[in-house]
Formats: C-alpha cells, sequence, structure tokens
C-alpha cells in the first residue's frame, strides 16, 4: 500500500492506492470556499488550512480505505512545484508519518502526479502518448515516452488555461474557482455570439493572457442589464476560443511527433467542452482531474523512493526544477 499526500495548492488530499495501481481510497478536502472571498487562492491561508486538515484527511483515507498505518508500505508526497508554504506542510506531515514507521519516502513531482492519473486502475493508459496538461497552475505538452520519461514540446508563456478559466469567471461575475462555472454556464449560451481571438505562438507553445483581455473590454462594453441577458454568450464563446487553442495544440502535437495517442490531464480536463473535442484522446477520469493524492502515489510507483532517514533533510520547491 501506498499513502500519497498532496497538498500543493488549495487541496488538501491523502489517498491509499496499491502497486498494482487499484484505488483503495482518495479524500479531498477543497479550501476553494475559504479563498472564494479574495477571488483566488491566499498562499497563507492555504498553508494554516492544510495543516489543520492534513492528518484528519489521511486518518479518513486509511479509514475509507479500511487499513492502517501498519499496512502502508511507502509514503508519497507532493514536493513541488506549488505555493511552497503550502507544500511544506504535506512534506513535513509525510516526513514525521514514515519516520514514525522506518517507511521510505517517495518525493513526487506534481506534474508527474497529473499524468500518473491515467496510470491507474481500472482502466489505465500506457505510455507512449502525448498529453495536454491543462491546469490551474500549468498548460502544456508533453511527450511522455515512459512511465519515467517524459519530454515537454510546449507550454504557456504566460498564464495556464485554469487561470484564464478563474479570471474570466470573475470578469463574468461567477466566482472562484470558476472554470467549472464557465464549463456550466456555457452550454446555455451561443458560442459564435462573441469573437474572442487567442494569440498563436510560434511552435508548441500557448499564450492566454490576451484572450482574457479581449473578454474583460466585451465586458466593459456592455451595461449591468445586458451583461446579464449575454453572460452564457459571452461565457460559451470565451471557453470555445480556450478549447479551441488547447485542441489544435495538441493536434499539431502529436501530428508533429507521429504519436497517435493522446492524453488530457488536470483540472481543464474536466472540460465538457475539451473532452468533446478531443473524442478520440483518452481523457483522465474526473475525479482524477483536479489535484488529488490518488495520482501522486501512482506516480510514486516510478519514482526512487528515498530510505529511512535519508528524507528528513528533504526540501520543498516553488517552481519547476
Ligand atoms: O489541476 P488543478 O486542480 O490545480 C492545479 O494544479 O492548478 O486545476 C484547477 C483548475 C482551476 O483553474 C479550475 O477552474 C479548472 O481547473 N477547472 C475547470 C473545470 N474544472 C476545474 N476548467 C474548465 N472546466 C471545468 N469543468
Ligand atoms: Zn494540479
Amino acid at each position: 500500500m501506498i499513502l500519497g499526500i498532496e497538498t500543493s495548492c488549495d487541496e488538501t488530499a491523502a489517498a491509499i492506492v496499491t502497486r498494482a495501481g487499484e484505488i483503495g481510497s482518495n479524500v479531498v478536502a477543497s479550501q476553494a470556499e475559504l479563498h472564494a472571498e479574495f477571488g483566488g487562492v491566499v498562499p497563507e491561508i492555504a498553508s494554516r488550512r492544510h495543516l489543520e486538515l492534513v492528518l484528519p484527511v489521511v486518518r479518513r483515507a486509511l479509514d475509507d480505505a479500511g487499513t492502517s498505518l501498519d499496512e502502508v508500505e511507502l509514503v508519497a508526497v507532493t514536493r513541488g512545484p506549488g505555493l511552497v508554504g503550502a507544500l511544506l506542510v504535506g512534506v513535513s506531515a509525510a516526513k514525521a508519518l514514515a519516520w514514525s514507521r522506518r517507511l521510505p519516502l517517495a518525493p513526487v513531482d506534481h506534474l508527474d502526479g497529473h499524468v500518473a492519473s491515467l496510470y491507474l486502475e481500472p482502466h489505465p493508459f500506457e505510455p507512449p502518448f502525448v498529453c495536454l496538461l491543462a491546469s490551474g497552475g500549468h498548460t502544456s505538452l508533453l511527450d511522455v515516452r515512459s512511465h519515467s520519461s517524459t519530454r515537454v514540446l510546449g507550454r504557456t508563456l504566460d498564464d495556464a488555461v485554469g487561470e484564464a478559466f478563474d479570471k474570466g469567471a470573475r470578469l463574468l461575475g461567477l466566482g472562484y474557482p470558476g472554470g467549472a462555472a464557465i464549463d456550466a454556464l456555457a452550454r446555455e449560451g451561443d458560442p459564435g455570439a462573441f469573437e474572442f481571438p487567442v494569440a498563436r505562438v510560434p511552435g508548441l507553445d500557448f499564450s492566454f493572457s490576451g484572450v482574457k483581455t479581449s473578454l474583460l473590454y466585451a465586458v466593459r462594453k456592455l451595461s449591468a442589464e445586458e451583461l446579464d441577458r449575454r453572460r452564457a454568450d459571452l461565457a460559451a464563446s470565451y471557453q470555445r476560443a480556450l478549447v479551441r487553442a488547447l485542441v489544435e495544440r495538441t493536434e499539431a502535437a502529436a501530428e508533429l511527433i507521429g504519436a497517435e495517442r493522446v492524453a488530457v490531464v488536470g483540472g481543464v480536463a474536466a472540460n465538457s467542452e475539451l473532452r468533446a473535442s478531443l473524442p478520440w484522446a483518452r481523457a483522465a477520469p474526473l475525479p482524477l482531474c483536479t489535484d488529488n493524492a490518488a495520482m501522486i502515489a501512482s506516480a510514486a510507483r516510478w519514482v526512487e523512493a528515498l530510505p529511512y532517514p535519508r528524507y528528513l533533510a528533504l526540501d520543498a520547491y516553488a517552481s519547476a526544477a
């Protein structure tokens, strides 16, 4: 049994996963409500809340899986990238738990974790494939050659696409985090109502800062009453532009390296229009798209674990190495 812990942003998560990739439990305590009034994650508040939640969440994950620490053989934890104060809470908890049982500890990269959400039972998707990783903090195209070898083909030069969803939702008065709210509202709108161009940067990189500005201008032109009436059209048109950019680049990446198989992971992989626009691609299972610890435990299966007590000096990192 592997105990996974994830605290890189505003979800406190713990999970039990077997070496074979079966999920015994997957507990996620979201802090979204706590940050909503600020319109985004407040790092200091996130750290404090992780501190309160991490042990109860771990306990719950053990209970849900019908197991105990006695049966855990490996502790896996997200080491980065993310909010460093938030990460440190998970890393410290993982160290303490592993140390108390003399267990090894596997430090996991959060992005490898998202990709490893595909490797879990009951329908694992195995490399090689091209992977679109689209989340609140990252947007990249990856050439996944094996469980432990990944090459970056392209990445966003500015905002992550989830950030573009969240900022768009804020402009539309939909609250935080707004990706799912835009997704829901877009179903009632006309995606052709507004023209929101997405910048085409060279190669396989992305850029999402401009499209957000064009939404801002469109919203400014409307009276409060017009905005109310056209909110769904704005959401649908904005989502269409973001999804088109993702789909175009993903198809280009697959063609460039001659990949026949494509996968989509990360919070934005939950988007219904994105999933429908890439019907031939494998999308991560919905509960495993947004941050969770099952994906971290999954990734740990291909990470060299540090034996007791070598990990006691382990540090977190805020941005990709
Ligand atoms: O992977 P994730 O939980 O956290 C990061 O590692 O960043 O992704 C969170 C992001 C947020 O920006 C959220 O708005 C977005 O995923 N998201 C969605 C949907 N569900 C979550 N975006 C578009 N459509 C959705 N249905
Ligand atoms: Zn994530």
